[in-house]
């Protein structure tokens, strides 16, 4: 079918060039009648001219069997992807008819078939893979939707008027439309809305897993009523779809109504899913619900506005997030996945603004960059204007633009207008690429404190010279005994260079850059009895986590390619907090933890070192066994607090419990060659402790634990991603590469599925660095070996993989010689995807 449009347009688009259509699409009616092979879609579209010029329609792998005008056939000017109308009239109705097979559409993008149900994927431009249209989110429209089939649920968009007849009264892009037929069973509840609205909420999966739908279903109903009290959102149909997908690209989707998820985002029980799978049940659930709002009700003019409605909708599920479980330990969370993706992002060839201002395939740019670094703008802002300053804004963007495809300006405008703010400088966080670094140096002379301030944005590809950020910095002073003297204010910082006075009598502690109150690297030296100072008693538990961090990072960076003993006062402070039982357990496991070989890598890279993978892996080792050897005594203790009461509870405050305990057991395994992990493993009565188990005992070298766990999993689907990924994260890095190769020649392991492709891929590249940088190159091979296989049949996958590769010029010369081949030899392929093609483009320089 790819041939009924075969050129592919490999041009970039650019944000200035925005131009709105000059006839425009008002209401949508759509006939499917659903098949396999050939589905037919017949589409009246209810036009009407704004401005002169053509009317340019987008299509994709496309049968085009019939296209009339006001009732009379018209034979189409078709190049391409674009249907082009010249001349139309004022006001008409177009309609169209055409054929495209659900089944043979690997790329998961459009109409395709999951698991033996109809479903789509829109978002970004997949609507033209079903039908003729305006395919772009400026293009607002009400859809009537009409679905002919024999299958006995069939979804779509809005209010159902009769069985397979939906009508969504709210205007809305072309990305938001959804589809959904099959044999489906739901969780049906109901949720009042505080306008009095009756809401049925389903939340329907394939018969089986019914059962695994009660989590997902309280997250929806939280979400709501959350909407409700802290934005003053309320939903706005009569029914509320949620609806989950073994076969699927990302995360989840918010069309209007029927939201579709990831399987794995929405199906949790005690005994297949893990403590995170709860807390990303959670956190995506709300996401897409708040969608609604941030998206759906107020949506985006084009795509380079994106962040408009990610940023803000990632600001807010983390917000609703630190509300249901513990602030510092959600904040903390989301700064280390910030770091580990978006830092990542900025520091390579990938880095572009929030706001991007040129793109190829749009699918590359939903991003860390878009979605976590711009929720942290929206948190500056909020920083910078206060939280009641913030309410005011956004009440104001939601009076002023429901029912709107906006931008940028348009957001900022409502906070220059509510708040009595110039937001100019500001603004440079959208167009501005790159982490800004923030040098601090303090001094204290004559009871004169002075801080110090200097900020660098580096540069990055297209963008050699930065112009200062205005920059958030929350600090407090503690007095050496450790107590608080001055509470946590917030400087911003605009100029290159800026420094602050304070008189006082003794030298203060700096606590900097409290609730990492902006996306920065910060460069503070400080002496080690300081950091040890705020690990043990600062109020800010971010500072608190952090100063840990750095003492740790300090540490192994020193014992990379060294062997140096560790010294006593850092373990010393370890074991002071493992064993802090007034601390929060998810705490404590989180300050237990190391930075990441990829974060140490990352860091050497900073500091002009270029990174050994295998020296890394192996101080990271050294250190655990220091850490487990001094802890030796307490573990067994330690682990038995962990005990939670009862049956299973995925609530915070029992998996704070189960993640510190998992931590331990990781270090005791260190030094009992996993007698307590097997122990452990047996006695687990949900998968959180399972796994952890797991872990030890595939790092243990254990001979037989993996064969156990698939012959008592192999029937189920979410569980066996994660024995696969287990497996390859926890391989010695000299055989992960086989067992990674091994594991893609297994009979469950399925190219067509994302989820399955990721948990052998993606925990090669992600969780066994050294595995994956084999000297040899033989990880590079492999990798790109499957890169190509599967452009061929999902392009958004292979691309979205690619960036494995962002980190290359880390590394030695050998290594980036290795990889600049695999890189080399994928760009001269014959074929290959828009997709791949840019990423691979961008990603060579
Ligand atoms: N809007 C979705 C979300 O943030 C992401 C969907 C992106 N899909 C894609 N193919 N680019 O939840
Ligand atoms: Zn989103």
């Amino acid at each position: 079918m790819r041939d009924a449009n075969p050129a592919q347009n490999n041009q970039a688009v650019h944000l200035k060039d925005y131009a709105p259509v000059p006839v425009t699409v008002t209401h949508v009616d759509l006939t499917f009648r659903l098949d396999p092979q050939a589905t037919r879609v017949l589409a009246r579209l209810t036009c009407e001219r704004r401005g002169p010029g053509d009317m340019v329609l987008d299509g994709e792998a496309l049968r085009t069997i019939r296209v009339a005008l006001d009732g009379a056939e018209i034979a189409p000017e078709i190049e391409g992807d674009r249907m082009i109308l010249r001349d139309a009239p004022d006001a008409f109705v177009l309609e169209t008819e055409v054929e495209i097979a659900p089944e043979r559409n690997t790329e998961l993008s459009g109409l395709y078939i999951s698991g033996g149900m109809y479903c789509t994927q829109c978002e970004a431009e997949g609507f033209r893979r079903i039908t003729w249209m305006l395919d772009r989110p400026d293009v607002m429209a009400t859809y009537d939707v009409r679905i002919e089939s024999d299958l006995p649920v069939l979804l779509s968009n809005g209010d159902e008027v009769a069985q397979g007849v939906w009508r969504d009264p709210w205007p809305k892009p072309t990305y938001l439309f959804a589809l959904v037929a099959g044999d489906l069973v739901a969780e049906a509840d109901t949720f009042t809305t505080s306008e009095g609205r009756e809401v049925a909420l389903n939340v329907w999966v394939r018969p089986g897993d019914e059962g695994r739908t009660s989590y997902a279903m309280d997250a929806l109903k939280r979400s709501m009523a959350w909407d409700e009290r802290v934005y003053g959102r309320a939903y706005d149909l009569s029914v509320f779809n949620i609806v989950a997908v073994d076969d699927f690209n990302m995360g989840a989707m918010e069309n209007k109504g029927l939201n579709i998820f990831n399987s794995r985002y929405v199906l949790a029980s005690p005994e297949t899913a893990t403590d995170a799978d709860y807390a990303n049940i959670e956190r995506i659930v709300a996401h897409e619900y708040f969608h609604n709002w941030t998206g759906n009700r107020i949506t985006c003019r084009d795509w380079f506005q994106l962040c408009l409605k990610e940023g803000l909708t990632v600001f807010r599920d983390q917000q609703f997030m630190q509300d249901m479980r513990s602030q510092a330990v959600q904040r903390i969370g989301d700064v280390m996945t910030l770091r580990a993706r978006q830092f990542r992002e900025d520091a390579g060839p990938l880095a572009h603004p929030v706001r991007p201002e040129s793109f190829v395939e749009i699918n590359n740019f939903y991003t860390a960059t878009v979605y976590e670094k711009g929720a942290e703008v929206i948190g500056m802002l909020r920083r910078i204007v206060g939280a009641e300053g913030y309410d005011r804004a956004v009440a104001l963007y939601f009076a002023r633009h429901d029912g709107e495809a906006c931008t940028v300006e348009d957001w900022l405008a409502c906070f220059e207008e509510a708040c009595d703010v110039d937001l100019a400088q500001f603004k440079l966080w959208y167009s501005q690429a790159g982490t800004p670094h923030v040098e601090v140096r303090d001094s204290f002379n004559d009871g004169l404190y002075r801080i110090d301030m200097k900020q660098v944005v580096p540069p990055t590809p297209g963008q050699p010279d930065k112009a200062p950020m205005a920059i958030p910095l929350a600090f407090g002073l503690l007095d050496t005994a450790g107590n608080e003297i001055r509470e946590t204010e917030v400087h911003v910082m605009t100029q290159a260079e800026e420094h602050l006075t304070f008189e006082m009598a003794e030298r203060p502690v700096l606590s900097m850059l409290r609730g990492f109150s902006g996306p920065v690297m910060l460069d503070h030296p400080m002496e080690d009895v300081d950091r040890l100072r705020l690990l043990a008693q600062d109020t800010d538990p971010f500072c608190r986590w952090e100063a840990g961090r750095r003492l740790a990072k300090e540490r192994l960076i020193a014992a990379i390619g060294e062997d140096v003993a560790l010294d006593a006062d850092w373990l010393d402070a370890v074991a002071a907090l493992a064993t802090d039982a007034t601390a929060d357990p998810a705490f404590r496991a989180l300050a237990l933890a190391l930075p990441s070989e990829d974060d140490l890598a990352g860091s050497l890279h900073e500091a002009g070192v270029v990174p050994d993978p295998d020296a890394i892996y192996a101080a990271r080792r050294h250190a655990q066994m220091a850490m487990a050897e001094r802890l030796s005594s307490a573990i067994p203790a330690l682990r038995d607090a962990c005990a939670t009461a009862g049956q299973y509870d995925p609530r915070a405050e029992d998996a704070g419990k189960r993640a510190l305990s998992a931590t331990l057991l990781r270090l005791q395994t260190f030094l009992d060659g996993g007698a307590a992990a097997r122990a452990a493993y047996d006695a687990a009565d949900n998968m959180t402790d399972r796994m952890a188990a797991f872990a030890c005992l595939l790092e243990a070298g254990d001979e037989s634990v993996a064969a156990r766990f698939e012959s008592d999993w192999r029937h189920d689907r979410l569980v066996m991603d994660k024995w696969f990924a287990a497996q390859v994260s926890h391989a010695a890095p000299r055989d992960a590469v086989d067992v990674a190769k091994r594991l893609t020649a297994h009979s469950l392991f399925d190219p067509a599925n994302p989820n399955r492709v990721r948990s052998v891929l993606g925990a090669l590249t992600a969780a066994n660095p050294a595995g994956f940088h084999a000297p040899d190159g033989r990880g590079y091979r492999f990798y790109a070996d499957w890169l190509l296989r599967l452009d061929g049949m999902n392009p958004q996958l292979s691309a979205r993989l690619s960036t494995a590769f962002e980190t290359w010029r880390r590394y030695d010369a050998d290594r980036q010689a290795l990889i600049s081949a695999q890189l080399d030899r994928i760009a001269a392929t014959d074929g290959l995807s828009r997709d791949l093609s840019e990423m691979i483009g961008r990603i060579r320089g």
